[in-house]
C-alpha cells in the first residue's frame, strides 16, 4: 500500500475518532479525495519498474491516493488484490493482465460491486461484456510490424538472400507476446527471405533471455542471422552470450529489441543492437485522467494507444534524448 493511501487512512481514522470521540462535536470528515486501486504485474524489467513509477508519480500529481499492490509475477496475487480493492470499496481500479484469460470471475465482482475497471499496458481476452472501461496501453502489433520493416529494410540494405531468424518472445499468452509476434509475422511472411528458425519462451525476464540464446546458439550456430527479442531485458541477457562465440552482435547477427529502455539505447549506441522499437512506459497521466473521467460519468475512450516511434542504426543514435527508464 502506498505512503499516499496510509497518509488518508490515518487521516480518516483521526477524522474518525474526533467525530466519535467528542460529544457535540459535529464536524464531518474531509470529503475524502479519489482512491485508485492498481495491480502492478511485477518488476521483471526497467519498462516496468519505469511504469510503476509514472504511475505513482502522476497520481501524487493528480491528487489521488493510490493502492499499489505488486504481484510478484503472479495472477493469482493479481485477482487477490482485485478482491482486496473491491472491498475497500475504491472508486476505479486498475490493473496490468499478466497473461489474457482467467479473469472474468474477478471482473464479474467488481462490476457487481459498480467499480470501473481500466486496464493499463495489457488486455484480457473475455466473451463477456462490460467487464472494463477502457485500456490503456502500446499497439503492440504495429510495434511488431515495425520491427519486421526495419529488418526487411535491413536485409534490403545488406543484400542478404536469405534470413534466419530466432525469436525470444515475451510471457505465453500475454498480449505483448502475441501481438508482438503477430505484427513481426504478419510483415515478413511476404518476404521470401525471412525463415523464422524457431521462437522460444523467455518470458520477459532477462536471466530467461541468456538461457534462451544459449539453447538457440547450441542449436542452430552460425546459420542465426537475426535475433528478434521482444523487451530489452531478455536482449540484454542474450548479448554477453552471443559474444561468448565468434560472432558480434550487431555485426554478423541483426539484433532487434523492443521497450528502448536507455540501457538499450546505451547499447544501440555501441553497436551492438541494430534496432529498438519503442514501448512507453509512460501511461500514468492517460490513467488519471481517465479515473476523472469515470468518477464523473463521463463516457472514456474504449483504447488509447501512445504514440510510439523506432531507434535504430539508421538514424543518428546519439541524437536519441535521455529515456528516463
Ligand atoms: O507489457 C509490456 C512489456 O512488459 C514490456 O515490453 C516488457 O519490458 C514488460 O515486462
Amino acid at each position: 500500500m502506498l505512503r499516499s493511501t496510509a497518509f488518508r487512512l490515518i487521516g480518516i481514522m483521526l477524522s474518525l475518532l474526533l467525530f466519535t470521540g467528542c460529544a457535540g462535536a459535529v464536524e464531518e470528515p474531509d470529503e475524502p479525495g479519489l482512491l485508485l486501486g492498481f495491480s502492478q504485474i511485477g518488476s521483471e524489467s526497467a519498462w516496468r519498474i519505469g511504469n510503476t513509477r509514472d504511475i505513482e508519480n502522476s497520481a501524487e500529481e493528480y491528487g489521488i491516493s493510490l493502492m499499489l499492490e505488486n504481484a510478484n509475477q503472479n495472477q493469482e496475487n493479481q485477482i487477490d488484490a482485485i478482491r482486496r480493492f473491491i472491498a475497500y470499496k475504491v472508486d476505479v481500479i486498475a490493473f496490468s493482465p499478466i497473461v489474457e484469460d482467467g479473469w472474468d470471475n474477478v471482473l464479474m465482482e467488481a462490476k457487481e460491486a459498480g467499480i470501473p475497471v481500466v486496464l493499463v499496458d495489457r488486455d484480457i481476452r473475455t466473451e463477456k461484456e462490460g467487464l472494463t472501461t477502457c485500456l490503456i496501453g502500446a499497439d503492440f502489433y504495429n510495434e511488431g510490424v515495425m520491427a519486421g520493416q526495419y529488418l526487411i529494410r535491413k536485409a534490403d540494405e545488406l543484400g542478404l538472400e536469405e534470413v534466419n531468424i530466432v525469436e525470444i518472445t515475451g510471457t505465453q499468452n500475454s498480449t505483448p507476446m502475441e501481438q508482438r509476434q503477430a505484427g513481426f509475422a504478419d510483415t515478413i511472411s511476404s518476404d521470401p527471405r525471412m525463415h523464422i528458425l524457431e521462437s522460444i519462451d523467455g518470458d520477459f525476464i532477462k536471466s530467461r533471455g541468456a538461457e534462451c540464446m544459449r539453447y538457440l546458439l547450441e542449436t542452430y550456430g552460425e546459420e542465426i542471422d537475426v535475433v528478434y527479442s521482444h523487451n530489452d531485458e531478455m536482449t540484454l541477457g542474450a548479448l554477453p552470450e552471443i559474444e561468448k562465440t565468434s560472432m558480434i552482435p550487431g555485426k554478423d547477427i541483426i539484433i532487434i529489441s523492443i521497450d528502448a529502455g536507455q540501457e538499450a539505447i546505451d547499447v544501440l549506441k555501441d553497436g551492438r543492437i541494430n534496432c529498438v522499437v519503442e514501448c512507453t512506459p509512460n501511461l500514468g497521466d492517460e490513467l488519471m485522467e481517465i479515473v476523472f473521467k469515470l468518477k464523473n460519468g463521463e463516457e472514456v475512450e474504449a483504447v488509447i494507444h501512445p504514440t510510439e516511434q523506432v531507434f535504430s542504426d539508421e538514424m543518428d543514435v546519439n541524437s536519441i534524448a535521455p529515456r528516463g527508464y
